[in-house]
């Protein structure tokens, strides 16, 4: 497992992503959260909305049958969205918080992100809720997600605290962020620069990028590992599995890690297994050309 600075932490490459665990009993969960630890992972990310507060629930009930293991881990968690809207109020983010640490049974959140822009955010409203929670000691660590350049520099204009994480959306078939830099100045639908040079900005920021949905295609259609839809992806994935004696999913999660900025992949599965064999991922440094292989093998086209 490799490890990267987010703000006083050394965290690991590969986060535990917490929302798809709704289901777990607690012997399941106790064995998840072991697989996960002895991998090297100690990052884990929630959102207040994932299974409507059961998933911080069932995870809080573990960390209070078991106190010692907090130490062990970082602990991130996502508020903002709400039924139908999204809101970066003030009350809303300070009452949120409350509601996580509770469910949680923790003292603090070591991050905490803002989950989808909200287009009525007033960013001074956000900064006292931010200098609140951090003088209080409930937040370690701000950043966001889902937000385009222009939205984090915005923020950051108006916070005390450093926004250092951006998580998105991105893998070998969802590729919008990366598609643009590629189609400079042509007339083609790849060359629309939807997200503003987002990734070039967190590079120049030295901010990290935490992916979410490393495997699904599209907005959680299952996983392309497999998939009929992609035979050649699948075959590529296969060879440099091969190579690289791993598993396709420690593939696709290098893809991730190749491209040079500071990453940390958010792994949705619940399966040790696949815990196992994908943390494999976060040490296989793929070639410069192998790399665009598989950027062609799912469907893209350079110029
Ligand atoms: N910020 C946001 O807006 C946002 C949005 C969505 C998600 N997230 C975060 O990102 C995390 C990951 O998202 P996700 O769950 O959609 O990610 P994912 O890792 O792309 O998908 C996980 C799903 O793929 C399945 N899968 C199939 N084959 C697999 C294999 N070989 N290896 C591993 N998994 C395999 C898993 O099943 P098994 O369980 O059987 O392994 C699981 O159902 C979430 O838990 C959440 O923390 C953030």
């Amino acid at each position: 497992m490799k490890y990267i600075t987010y703000g006083n932490m050394n965290v690991s490459v590969i986060a535990a992503g917490m929302m798809r665990i709704a289901r777990m009993n607690e012997t399941e969960m106790e064995q998840y959260i072991r697989e996960v630890l002895s991998c090297g992972i100690n990052f884990f990310d929630h959102a207040d909305i994932y299974g409507g507060g059961h998933c911080e629930e069932l995870f809080g009930n573990y960390l209070k049958e078991n106190p010692q293991i907090r130490d062990q881990m970082y602990i991130q968690s996502k508020c903002g969205i709400r039924n139908g809207f999204f809101d970066f109020s003030y009350d809303h983010i300070i009452g949120a918080v409350e509601g996580i640490l509770t469910r949680l049974h923790t003292d603090h959140l070591d991050s905490l992100l803002l989950h989808r822009p909200d287009a009525l955010m007033e960013p001074e409203e956000v900064n006292r809720a931010f200098n609140r929670l951090y003088n209080e000691g409930k937040v370690l660590n701000f950043g966001v997600s889902n937000m385009n350049r222009y939205q984090v520099d915005l923020l950051q204009s108006k916070t005390d605290r450093p926004i250092l994480v951006d998580q998105l959306q991105m893998s070998i078939v969802h590729t919008p962020l990366i598609d643009a830099g590629f189609n400079v100045n042509m007339h083609n639908d790849p060359s629309v620069m939807r997200d503003a040079g987002t990734l070039e900005y967190l590079r120049e920021k030295d901010m990290i990028l935490q992916v979410w949905s490393p495997l699904q295609i599209g907005y959680f259609e299952g996983s392309f590992l497999g998939s009929d839809n992609y035979k050649e992806l699948n075959e590529t994935l296969e060879e440099l599995a091969e190579k690289y004696s791993c598993e396709k999913d420690a593939i696709a999660y290098a893809w991730l890690f190749r491209y040079p900025i500071k990453t940390q992949v958010v792994l949705g599965s619940t399966g040790t297994d696949h815990i196992r064999s994908g943390a494999k991922g976060a040490d296989i440094v793929l070639e410069r050309e192998e790399w665009y292989r598989l950027y062609r093998s799912a469907g893209n086209r350079l110029p």
